[in-house]
């Protein structure tokens, strides 16, 4: 039974899956992190062309598979028919819960708004499923609140880091720069000029569980300000063992990682 994010010492979760060995947001990454003890899995959900929700990060199928186009102009057979790396096509949300259920908590990252509808009725299928639901999209968040009252919310926020050095990092990842820069513009409307404290004060208004922030320049201070505000504090995107350490110490609940195996050394 995997321990909930909310109870343990310090919980992991696999970032996309355990995506520093396996392609991204696939069975194969999420079976590797539930392989490895994580704690949780964190995926991307957006919504197919005949409404069903799909885990992809990118709002096109550019990146990560070898197909073209637009996730939402794909059906979910044709999504299911693309190779996105491991010898499998894009999964749909379904797909992973039924790995996850009984095993591993489920960060489910709202990436399109529009999913929301269909993805309450996707997690209503699984009662024993431990799961939260994150977005930068924070009025996504306002609306799983209506639809589905239990939902354990998450805002994303990229606290006290600095919006430029993320979008350097999204560009080294391999992110196509003009979808960075289509992100960006949205993300620094959003969020880069309300900073911290009101991505706080959002959290408290829709009786969010915690925060999910960006790990850039967060310390100690960050953290005991987001538990003095009865949150938790969910960081990403931590790879670096020292770093995960670090954060762990300044008091971090869970951390989101690509390399689920590495960081879980940290806990012994
Ligand atoms: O949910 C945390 C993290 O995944 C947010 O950024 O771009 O990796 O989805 P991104
Ligand atoms: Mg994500």
């Amino acid at each position: 039974e995997a321990e909930s994010l909310a109870t343990a010492r310090f919980a992991v979760a696999a970032h996309r899956g355990a995506s520093i060995e396996r392609p991204e947001n696939t069975l194969a990454a999420f079976a590797a992190a539930i392989a490895h003890g994580a704690d949780g899995i964190e995926l991307d959900v957006a919504l197919s062309a005949d409404g069903v929700p799909v885990v992809v990060h990118d709002d096109t199928v550019d990146r990560t598979t070898d197909g073209h186009g637009p996730v939402d102009g794909f059906t979910v057979a044709q999504l299911a028919a693309l190779d996105a790396g491991a010898g499998e096509g894009v999964p749909t949300l379904a797909e992973v819960l039924a790995l996850a259920e009984g095993r591993v908590e489920v960060n489910i990252e709202i990436k399109a708004p529009v999913a929301v509808p269909a993805v309450v009725e996707v997690v209503t299928g699984f009662p024993d499923l431990a799961w939260i639901v994150s977005s930068f999209h924070w009025p996504a968040l306002v609306e799983m609140r209506e639809r589905a009252p239990q939902s354990r919310l998450y805002p994303l926020t990229l606290g006290v880091g600095d919006p430029e050095v993320m979008r350097r990092h999204a560009v080294e990842a391999g992110h196509p720069a003009d979808r960075v820069e289509a992100w960006f513009t949205v993300l620094v409307e959003q969020l880069g000029k309300a900073g911290f404290e009101p991505a706080l004060a959002f959290a408290e208004r829709i009786g969010a569980e915690g925060l999910s922030i960006w790990e850039d320049s967060l310390g100690a201070p960050e953290i005991d300000r987001i538990h003095a505000a009865g949150l938790r504090a969910y960081v990403w995107t931590v790879n670096d063992v020292a770093r995960a350490r670090d954060l762990a110490d300044a008091g971090a609940d869970a951390i989101c990682t690509d390399d689920p195996a590495g960081v879980l050394s940290v806990r012994g």
